[in-house]
């Protein structure tokens, strides 16, 4: 990915928090007007916590048309919910016991089960919820991401067969911090949503964000996605976009 990547940069993890809430928003509000609801897909990891935090306060929690959303994961660690590394768990304590949204609204992965498992079920989740054809990939409407120090995202990591699947819209996978059973959405769908948006902190991701945005094909999971209607957005704190030199990409700091 090269030359055209939209990326912003914000000032420090606070503004970016702030930009990704805006991101959601504007996505929600778009979908909510175009469609009468809108999908979104959230990842885990710590970067996003921030963010939640954002998306529950006075603003948001009263602005965001919450009772036409559904909130799915994007991958989950196989373990009980008030496991501290939980992604729903976390989401939950971060910011959905904090809004008004009716349960069945949100689609936590089913983590208790084993993961080849869980991830068939949920995927009869989202054939249910999106009613699409057996040969068809569901529109999320937002999916944001993370990257690992590792090039992975998603639950997809380097070298392992869920980053190949081509057919499954969910898969098991294994690895990452913690290193547990996973379940994780599939490339293909990641890259059918509407706007893709890779939320990006840190100096420790500073080499593999210029790797992903600045060197050609390395056939990491993250530079795997390429939506096909080319909508990615990176956005990134100072420290994350450090080691970028920036010809032609189109940079928008924000405060
Ligand atoms: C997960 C995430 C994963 C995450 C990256 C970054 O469940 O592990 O979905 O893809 O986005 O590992 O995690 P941090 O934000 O903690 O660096």
């Amino acid at each position: 990915m090269k030359v055209g990547a939209d990326i912003t940069v914000a000032a420090d993890r606070q503004t970016l928090a702030a930009k990704g809430a805006e991101l959601f928003f504007q996505a929600a509000l778009t979908a909510v007007q175009e469609r009468g609801r809108f999908s979104v897909a959230v990842s885990g990891g710590s970067t996003p916590r921030r963010l939640h935090r954002k998306l529950a306060d006075e603003y948001y929690a009263g602005a965001i048309p919450w009772s036409k959303g559904h909130i799915f994961w994007v991958d989950e660690r196989c373990v009980a919910v008030d496991d501290p590394t939980s992604n729903y768990g976390s989401a939950k304590r971060d910011w959905l016991d904090k809004i008004v949204i009716p349960t069945e609204r949100l689609h936590p992965m089913p983590a208790r089960l084993p993961a080849e498992e869980g991830a068939a079920l949920y995927e009869r989740e989202l054939r249910e919820f999106f009613q699409m054809h057996a040969n068809q990939f569901p529109v999320f409407d937002l999916i944001l991401l993370g990257i690992g120090a590792d090039g992975h995202t998603a639950s997809l990591f380097p070298r392992q067969a869920a980053l190949l699947e081509k057919r499954k819209w969910v898969a098991a996978s294994t690895g990452g911090s913690p290193n547990v059973p996973r379940i994780t959405l599939t490339l293909p769908v990641i890259n059918n949503a509407r706007k893709v948006v890779f939320i990006v902190a840190g100096k420790d991701k500073a080499g593999m964000v210029r790797r992903l945005l600045e060197n050609g094909d390395t056939g990491l999971p993250a530079q795997r996605v390429r939506p096909i209607n080319g909508r990615v957005r990176w956005l990134l704190d100072r420290e994350a976009a450090s080691l970028l030199a920036n010809p032609g990409y189109f940079y928008h700091q924000v405060a």
